[in-house]
C-alpha cells in the first residue's frame, strides 16, 4: 500500500517524532510504500493564498505534489499535538492548501457549493496520533474533544475516507518512559491492524 505519514510538530526530540518514525520504519518493514513529510523539517509553507482558492486556481507545483500523493495514497498517518483542540498551524495550513476541491472532494452538478460534497480520496483508511496533556474525559466533558470532529467527521468523512482510527496518547507531561515506549508499540501495531498487508495474499 502508499501510506502517507504527515508529522506536525518542531521538535525533533518530541513524543510525536518518536511515534511518527517509529510508524514509518514499521510500515516500511513490513513493506509498505511510504511517503513521509515532517512539515516543520520542510518548512512547508501554511498560507492559503486568494489565487489558489478557486477549484481551477493557481496552484504552484510543490502544492501539486502533496495534492498528488494525497490522492494516490492508499492510507493516511496523521502525527500532531492538540495545541488548544487543533492541530498546530503548519498541518492546518497544510488542510487548507492540499486538501482541496476537485482533488480531495467536488460538489454534484448543479451545486454551488452549498450541498454536501462527494468524497474523492481513494484511501481506505486514515489513523490519526495525538498527543496531550489533557485527561482523556476531561478533554470530552471540558472541551467536546474537537480534534475528533476535524479529522472524523470534517476532514476525512467528507473526503470519502470512511475507515478512520484515532489514539491520543497523555497525559505526556506526567508520563514514564516506560509509558512512552508503550505508547510508541500501541502506534505502531495500530497503523499495521488498519493498514494489513502491504499486498494482498496471492491466491495461488
Ligand atoms: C501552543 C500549545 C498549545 C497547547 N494546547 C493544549 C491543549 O489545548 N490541550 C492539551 O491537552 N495540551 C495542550 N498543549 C500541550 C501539548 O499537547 C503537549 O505538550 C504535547 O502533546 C506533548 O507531546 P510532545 O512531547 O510530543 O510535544 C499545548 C502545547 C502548546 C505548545
Amino acid at each position: 500500500m502508499n501510506v502517507l505519514i504527515l508529522l506536525g510538530h518542531p521538535d525533533t526530540g518530541s513524543l510525536n517524532h518518536a511515534l511518527a518514525q517509529a510508524v514509518r520504519d514499521d510500515l516500511r518493514a513490513a513493506g509498505h510504500d511510504v511517503v513521509f513529510h515532517d512539515l516543520y523539517a520542510e518548512r512547508f509553507d501554511p498560507l492559503l493564498g486568494s489565487a489558489e482558492i478557486p477549484e481551477r486556481g493557481q496552484v504552484p507545483p510543490a502544492i501539486q505534489a502533496h495534492c498528488d500523493e494525497l490522492c494516490a495514497a492508499d492510507g493516511i498517518v496523521v502525527v500532531h499535538p492538540n495545541w488548544w483542540g487543533q492541530p498546530p498551524a503548519i498541518l492546518t495550513g497544510w488542510i487548507d492548501r492540499v486538501v482541496r476541491p476537485g482533488r480531495a472532494y467536488r460538489f454534484e452538478e448543479g451545486d454551488g457549493g452549498e450541498g454536501v460534497p462527494v468524497g474523492l480520496l481513494r484511501a481506505r483508511a486514515a489513523v490519526v496520533l495525538n498527543t496531550s496533556n489533557t485527561e482523556k474525559e476531561r478533554e470530552q466533558t471540558a472541551f467536546g474533544d474537537p480534534l475528533e470532529a476535524i479529522w472524523r467527521r470534517c476532514i476525512f468523512d467528507l473526503c470519502g475516507v470512511r475507515v478512520f482510527h484515532r489514539r491520543t496518547f497523555g497525559v505526556v507531561v506526567t508520563s514514564t518512559e516506560a509509558e512512552r515506549l508503550a505508547w510508541i508499540e500501541e502506534a505502531k501495531a495500530l497503523c499495521r491492524k488498519a493498514f494489513g498487508p502491504a499486498r494482498p495474499a496471492s491466491s495461488t
